[in-house]
């Protein structure tokens, strides 16, 4: 099956109204780009990111929902007014997530739920901490994540799963690409047990944690990776243009 890769843009807490000019410096770089493009700003930018994003094919991302549609939860934002603002995919389990937050993977299958009930496409985090891959547990606790993350009914269409490792977060140390496929690998055939054969090689895994314009192409190209889930090197359209391309 040829799965479609993905180049997905997570700012996190960065971005002021001067940030639009990088969407918009996209949009004009790829018209028709050869690969599916996500930025997810932050909340406050996501309805005037989509307007900058207006005409193009760049799709727009919230990073995390609550599992209610409304009601009094102050301060959280619902996945019907993630949709609303013009968002068609929700970051869901990120690892800073899980760690500032306390977010559980049954928590995160909660949000899946709440992020398809509202028509959007949710990426599900999952990744081993340093010390978990020194004590030799980083299967075990991946696919851990995965089955508990991902609910019943998941679809290619609705779900793509992005495997985070903690420890190359921000740190410009990147897995080799033996244990990048490695763990890939093992969350496909942990999609497969969960669901079925089909529906676990449609379903995006994409790979998150210091990709950068230098290394892109060469992850990208490894087995069962479908793209990238970028940080740091996302929120430069110059940087971004460059794992675009390496996703094309
Ligand atoms: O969601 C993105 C990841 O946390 C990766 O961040 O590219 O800055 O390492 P990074």
């Amino acid at each position: 099956m040829t799965r479609r890769k993905l180049a997905a843009g997570n700012w996190k807490m960065n971005g002021l109204r001067t940030a639009l000019a990088e969407i918009e410096a996209l949009r004009d770089a790829f018209p028709d780009p050869g690969c599916d493009v996500l930025i997810c700003p932050p909340a406050t930018l996501l309805a005037q990111s989509a307007l900058a994003a207006a005409g193009s094919s760049i799709r727009l991302g919230g990073q995390d929902c609550h599992v209610a549609a409304s009601g009094a939860h102050t301060g959280d934002i619902s996945a019907a007014m993630l949709s609303d603002s013009g968002a068609t995919h929700v970051i869901l389990g990120h690892s800073e997530r899980r760690a500032d937050h306390g977010e559980s993977s049954a928590l995160v299958a909660r949000k899946t739920e709440a992020a398809w009930a509202a028509g959007l496409t949710a990426i599900i985090c999952v990744g081993e901490t340093e010390a978990e891959r020194d004590a030799g547990r980083t299967l075990d606790i991946v696919t851990t994540q995965v089955i508990e993350s991902v609910p019943d009914g998941a679809i290619a269409l609705t779900t793509v799963v992005a495997y985070e490792p903690v420890w190359a977060i921000g740190t410009g140390r990147t897995p080799t690409n033996a244990e990048i496929e490695e763990v890939h690998t093992a969350i496909r055939g942990a999609l497969a047990s969960r669901f079925s054969t089909d529906v676990a090689e449609g379903i995006r895994i994409l790979y998150g944690g210091s990709v950068k314009p230098g290394n892109a192409a060469e992850i990208f190209a490894l087995r069962d990776v479908d793209g990238g889930l970028v940080g740091g090197a996302s929120l430069k359209a110059s940087d971004f243009a460059g794992i675009i391309r390496a996703a094309e």
